[in-house]
């Protein structure tokens, strides 16, 4: 069966008290709920993780090879400085879409910067959880394309 893993990063275990005027009051907890109920429904499995250290999230995408089908992934801050996690996802070689809650487009400057999207099929960005499901949607398109 299909096996998506959804990876976090820094910070966002603090969601749902973390600056609740960008992020909301929706929790990690149930960010994990809703994708694994959607997971349920689009027929594939699911395994979530986070970490807030960087080297954290490039060893778990090295761990997904072999293991997993693709990645959904919210890199957090990292998704504007980190050249590691960009360099790890292209050496995984695995579908990626990278996910944001909020829509860092229409934020500050240096956060529309985004290393870790060179890597990727694309990214979702400014649907809150909503992000995370239409992240999974997209990834099994591509998967069964
Ligand atoms: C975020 C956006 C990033 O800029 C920020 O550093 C985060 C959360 C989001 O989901 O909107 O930690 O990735």
């Amino acid at each position: 069966m299909t096996s998506i893993l959804v990876l976090n990063g820094p910070n966002l275990n603090l969601l749902g008290t973390r600056q609740p005027e960008v992020y909301g009051t929706t929790t990690l907890a149930d960010i994990e709920s809703a994708c694994r109920d959607h997971a349920k429904k689009i027929g594939c499995e699911v395994a979530f993780l986070q970490t807030n250290s960087e080297g954290g999230l490039v060893d778990a995408i090295h761990a997904a090879k072999q293991v997993h089908s693709g990645i959904v992934i919210n890199a957090g801050a990292y998704t504007h400085t980190s050249i590691a996690i960009m360099d790890a996802v292209f050496s995984t070689e695995l579908p990626t879409v990278e996910v944001h809650l909020s829509n860092i487009h229409a934020r500050e400057e240096f956060r529309h910067k985004s290393y870790l999207v060179r890597a990727t099929i694309g990214q979702i960005a400014g649907f809150g959880l909503q992000s995370y499901l239409l992240g999974m949607d997209a990834l099994m398109a591509h998967l069964n394309t």
